[in-house]
């Protein structure tokens, strides 16, 4: 009750707002200057355990799973774990296998997610070392997990996720940063690393400041009853969400690729009536994601390009520039336009934000 709108059309937009003050509480008394590296007590794992995790595997469900496909990434190029990230529902059905030398993340925005839960129970039943990732202090799967990292979020109203899936992915570079500090992770990398999420709240508000931009954008492409959203590696999980999101409060078809994977098949899809969403980090994939966008405007494809790299002239239909941050921090940042065009395009085309048809903001029974 104590939580309002404050003159914000709907709570989506309050909470995408919120973002940088988000972030910078999930940050808060994490970060260790001194050692570049992160303190996060709420684990309850001394260095001695840390080191002894041979793998690490996020379950979650929707946002949450994409999420901790971000988080697994981040720990594999940080600690050089093997990491992935499975949908909850899929993890608690196919009697996994369940691995002691494997740190288990469990992530969850309400933390009563129906299936998220049962997969923590099944875990517990067969001794998987399991820590929560959650947002709400209290809820079922931070009391099952008994350690974790808490996401300080704070409430989230709307159902399509915005804060709550930004400080999961912050809180998981913290993470990697940990288990990569442990290991072999230099302090140059470290210090970088430190560095940049301290800068990455007020990269956050550099994109929230471009919002007509991206507004206009929308308007442009109101028309699409489809569209393709597409990355590869870091850009992979951040097409998958961005496409989660237009679904969810817009109800236009979107489909997430791989970029390597579209000339394997939905390549055909494309014409003038299909734009695409073109994930391009400044990265050393920079001139394979360039490739991308020429393959899909070739085939007359409108192409808007979410980038922080200075792409050739006129290559991409619209661009939606990202401030610079670390290359391993770009996730976090490339989900926020994505946000904002979900919501405009859902604005333009009159739909109830906060309230999306056939969703729940949390899924506590199956
Ligand atoms: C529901 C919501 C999604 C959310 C998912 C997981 O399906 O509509 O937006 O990502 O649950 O919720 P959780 O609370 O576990 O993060």
């Amino acid at each position: 009750a104590d939580y309002q709108l404050d003159g914000h059309p709907d709570y989506m937009r309050k909470e995408i707002a919120e973002q940088p003050e988000a972030m910078r509480r999930a940050l808060m008394g994490r970060l260790d200057e001194r050692f570049s590296t992160a303190r996060l007590g709420g684990l309850r794992l001394e260095p001695r355990d840390l080191r002894s995790i041979r793998r690490v595997k996020f379950i979650g469900c929707g946002s949450a799973y994409y999420a901790g496909q971000i988080g697994a990434n981040l720990v594999e190029e940080l600690a050089r774990i093997p990491a992935d990230a499975e949908p909850a529902s899929e993890f608690r059905y196919r009697n996994p296998v369940v691995d002691p030398d494997t740190l288990y993340v469990a992530v969850s925005q309400s933390g009563e997610t129906a299936d998220t839960l049962a997969a923590v129970q099944e875990l517990a039943r067969k001794g998987g070392r399991v820590i929560g990732a959650v947002n709400a202090v209290g809820s079922a799967i931070a009391r099952e997990c008994g350690s974790g990292v808490f996401l300080h979020a704070g409430p989230e109203v709307s159902v399509a996720s915005t804060k709550a899936v930004t400080n999961m992915s912050t809180c998981f570079a913290m993470l990697a940063l940990l288990l990569g500090r442990v290991r072999d992770l230099s302090v140059a990398d470290g210090r970088r690393i430190v560095a940049g999420l301290v800068a990455l709240p007020s990269r956050i508000e550099e994109v929230i400041a471009q919002d007509e931009h991206i507004a206009d954008a929308a308007r442009r492409f109101s028309a699409a009853r489809h569209m393709f959203f597409v990355g590869r590696v870091r850009g992979w999980p951040v097409a998958r969400e961005g496409a989660q999101k237009l679904k969810e409060i817009s109800y236009v078809h979107a489909e997430a690729y791989q970029a390597g994977e579209l000339k394997h098949g939905p390549i055909a899809l494309i014409d003038g009536d299909m734009p695409s969403v073109v994930i391009v980090p400044d990265d050393e994939l920079l001139a394979k994601n360039i490739g991308t966008i020429e393959q899909i405007k070739a085939r007359g494809g409108p192409v808007i390009a979410v980038t922080n790299a200075d792409l050739p002239a006129g290559l991409a239909d619209i661009e939606l520039r990202v401030p610079r941050t670390e290359p391993e921090l770009d996730p976090i940042l490339f989900g926020i336009p994505l946000q904002l065009l979900a919501y405009h395009l859902a604005t333009v085309l009159g739909r109830d934000i906060d309230k999306p048809r056939n969703l729940a903001k949390s899924v506590t029974v199956e």
